[in-house]
């Protein structure tokens, strides 16, 4: 299976920022155990923090894997275009957060990506992503 991942603001930082929320650990040495698990699968990866270079990549992505995991970092709660582009392309799409935003400020508890993903995964740390790739690996075996 071919998966891309997307994540959104700042979650470059991760490992370095806020480590008390979303941990100690680089999102690229996680990323190398994930695909060391997953050796089988294609896992791409894609980081911006522009919304629309976010929303090019789910177009492309469309053409190219079989599903997408998205973190959209805070453009989860405020993007509409974000989430029109997931409800637009046909692949399906996970999301996810490091953290869980429903226990965390409220205006964080808004998702505009949601309503258009097939689910959510929010609170398990770098496992979210760990959760939906057998999540996918399930769906497409
Ligand atoms: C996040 C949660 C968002 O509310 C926040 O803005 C982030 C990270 C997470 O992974 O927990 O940047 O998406």
């Amino acid at each position: 299976m071919k998966i891309a991942i997307i994540n959104g603001p700042n979650l470059n930082l991760t490992g370095k920022r806020e480590t008390k929320i979303y941990g100690n650990k680089t999102f690229e040495e996680f990323l190398n155990e994930l695909r060391q698990e997953f050796t089988h699968d294609f896992i791409s990866y894609f980081q911006s923090n522009v919304e629309g270079e976010i929303i090019n990549f789910l177009h492309d992505a469309n053409q190219h894997v079989d599903a997408v995991i998205l973190n959209a970092g805070a453009y989860t709660h405020t993007s509409v275009a974000i989430g029109d582009a997931v409800k637009a392309i046909d692949i399906p799409v996970v999301e996810v957060h490091l953290s869980n935003i429903y226990s965390r400020e409220e205006f964080r508890h808004v998702s505009f990506v949601t309503p258009n993903c097939e689910g959510i995964i929010s609170g398990f740390g770098l496992d979210s992503y760990f959760l939906a790739m057998n999540y996918f690996k399930r769906k497409f075996s």
